[in-house]
């Protein structure tokens, strides 16, 4: 039986190879044989439809018509069918496979976006799959996706990456580029079109745990996630923050850090929330390991033409590892010549292949569209990776290590107040614009947790620079335009206190997140959330755990599906 599931993560080939966990979508109808239409765009909202169709009619008489694939699966059954020279069915099926040419398929691939499954109940299905960024779409005409083939008992899954199959079976089979796959009832053949000798792939046992991939008590995977926290931030140091040695020791780095010793600019690309994160790990690596960093949107990036010496880095932060953008970003400076680094959650994935060295966030699989646990994995090594380049010359190394080994607990305070932050988002969740401000590492928490709330909540959000509200937000504060201030321990406590003055004198409402023991918050603000005290470098951490608590009592309370935003996808696979 032929399955075909979105793509979630995947890392593979990253230099530090360590296995761990990670999540599925829901898997689309089971139902076999049906046509598919795809166009590029379709492609990740519609996975997301079929999933949610599939719960609530799960293979019945309600089965799904249409299966939305990727370009890249569209090719090869429609060659065979089309030149029908095999019948469905027919045992020759594999030998027309390992000898069609690639041109063949490709030219098929231009005029078809329709992957046909041949044949009930033994379905027959060809797939052509590519690491995008190695082939050159336009000479193949299409935009290849990577797949996986997940080995099932009787039943072979197509997916774009392995948390999507976690659920149904954990032997996978990942193609590479130029790759063909034959589906066969229960067999799965493997045949590389460019290299007819290549050994047959073997499948490889996915190292999931299997409680990551259920809800447990959880009403929805978001909460799950950020209740994550503490376990998240906990398995990001583990075996890497040696405070009693007073060492890091990240082994994904190992094998550039004598090029690391010459790089003199850190260019981060990003998208999303992981680009929010890059926005933290400058501040972080500036300060801490004094090389200027500049963060850029992975979209912006890939379009600019800007001067780039062989001392700079690029550093690539995705949490799928997929993102159609930031793989874009690595693909420009390939001929440069420059060091390729990336942070990346999902193991397997294309933007680990592609990078010369990384740190694993170990965050394990993450599920709800709005990204939450991940965020924390992904600051967390940024701190690890500004302390490691820093090589232990700064004051801060040994307090900040000790720091890390006790922000869990600190995390599992904050997830403590839910209740508390549930009371205080549900009084404010009738409005329809909000504003987020903070200033220096606190600015990009705002613009983190005002993406948080756009995402699920679909309310009008956005940060600002507390520091920029004379410039124009102040214009919009009135009563009906609350202001989330992140006003938590800083050298500019105090000119943040201004700022939440001169919107309470517009009658503006304002939430302020502040640090445990700070009293003198209250007479100010409407309302306040306290999270404990953390040195600054950690606190866009804690931040984090707040704003998407927020955010999801928010939404929760307006009714909507957290774990499944309407117009979005987990893994943005195309531009
Ligand atoms: C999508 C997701 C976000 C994510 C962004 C970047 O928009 O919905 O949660 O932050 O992509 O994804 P990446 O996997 O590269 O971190």
């Amino acid at each position: 039986m032929v399955e075909l599931l979105r793509r979630e993560t995947g890392v593979r080939g990253h230099p530090e190879n360590e296995s761990f966990a990670e999540e599925s979508t829901p898997p689309s109808c089971k139902c076999p044989g049906r046509t598919t239409t795809s166009s590029s765009d379709q492609y990740a909202s519609q996975f997301r439809v079929l999933g949610q169709r599939e719960a609530l009619a799960p293979c019945g008489g309600d089965h799904l018509e249409t299966h939305v694939v990727g370009p890249g699966v569209v090719v090869l059954a429609d060659a065979i069918c089309d030149r029908g020279r095999i019948a469905p069915g027919d045992d020759r099926i594999n030998e027309a496979v390992a000898s069609a040419s690639l041109d063949v398929l490709i030219a098929k691939a231009e005029s078809a976006q329709v992957l046909r499954v041949i044949g009930e109940p033994e379905i027959q299905a060809g797939v052509l799959a590519g690491q995008r960024g190695q082939l050159d779409p336009e000479a193949v005409g299409v935009d290849l996706e990577p797949l996986v083939i997940g080995v099932g008992k009787g039943e072979h899954i197509l997916a774009s990456d392995p948390t999507a199959i976690m659920k149904h079976t954990k032997k996978v089979i990942y193609l590479e580029d130029y790759d063909m796959a034959v589906i066969t009832g229960d067999k799965a053949q493997i045949h590389n079109l460019k290299d007819k000798k290549r050994p047959t792939q073997k499948a490889e046992l996915l190292d999931y745990d299997n409680e990551q991939a259920v809800l447990g008590d959880f009403p929805n995977f978001m909460l799950k996630e950020i209740f994550e926290a503490p376990a998240t931030i906990r398995s990001a140091i583990l075996g890497r923050a040696l405070a009693d040695r007073n060492l890091i020791k990240l082994g994904g780095l190992e094998s550039v850090l004598g090029q690391l010793k010459y790089i003199d600019r850190i260019v981060i690309v990003a998208c999303g929330t992981s680009y929010y994160a890059g926005l933290v790990g400058e501040y972080l690596i500036e300060e801490l390991a004094g090389i200027p960093v500049e963060v850029q949107l992975a979209s912006e990036f890939k379009y600019r033409d800007e001067p780039f010496s062989r001392s700079t880095a690029l550093l690539a932060i995705s949490q799928s590892g997929e993102t159609a953008d930031t793989i874009a970003a690595l693909k420009k400076v390939e001929n440069y010549g420059v060091l390729r680094l990336g942070i990346v959650n999902s193991v397997g994935s294309t933007i680990a292949r592609m990078t010369d060295a990384g740190v694993y966030c170990h965050a394990g699989p993450e599920q709800a569209v709005a990204s939450t646990k991940a965020f924390l994995a992904q600051v967390t090594v940024l701190t690890l990776i500004a302390l490691h380049l820093n090589d232990g010359q700064t004051k801060r190394f040994k307090p900040l290590l000790e720091e890390l080994d006790d922000l869990p607990a600190k995390a599992q305070e904050v997830l403590d107040n839910a209740d508390e932050i549930k009371r205080i988002a549900e009084k404010y969740a009738n409005y329809r614009d909000f504003l987020y401000i903070g200033r220096n590492n606190a600015y990009p928490s705002a613009m983190e947790g005002a993406l948080k709330l756009k995402e699920c909540s679909y309310l009008h959000a956005e940060a600002y620079a507390a520091g920029e509200m004379k410039h124009g937000p102040l214009a919009m504060i009135d009563k009906d335009f609350p202001t989330f201030v992140i006003v938590t321990d800083s050298p500019l406590l105090e000119k943040t206190y201004s700022n939440i003055q001169e919107i309470r004198a517009r009658g503006g409402p304002v939430v302020a997140l502040a640090t445990k023991g700070n009293t003198a918050i209250k007479e100010l603000c409407d309302d306040v959330i306290y999270m404990p005290a953390t040195p600054l470098e950690t606190q866009p951490i804690l931040h984090a755990i707040v704003t998407q608590l927020f955010a999801y009592y928010i939404a929760m309370s307006r009714g909507y599906d957290v774990d499944r935003p309407r117009n979005l996808a987990k893994s943005v696979t195309v531009e």
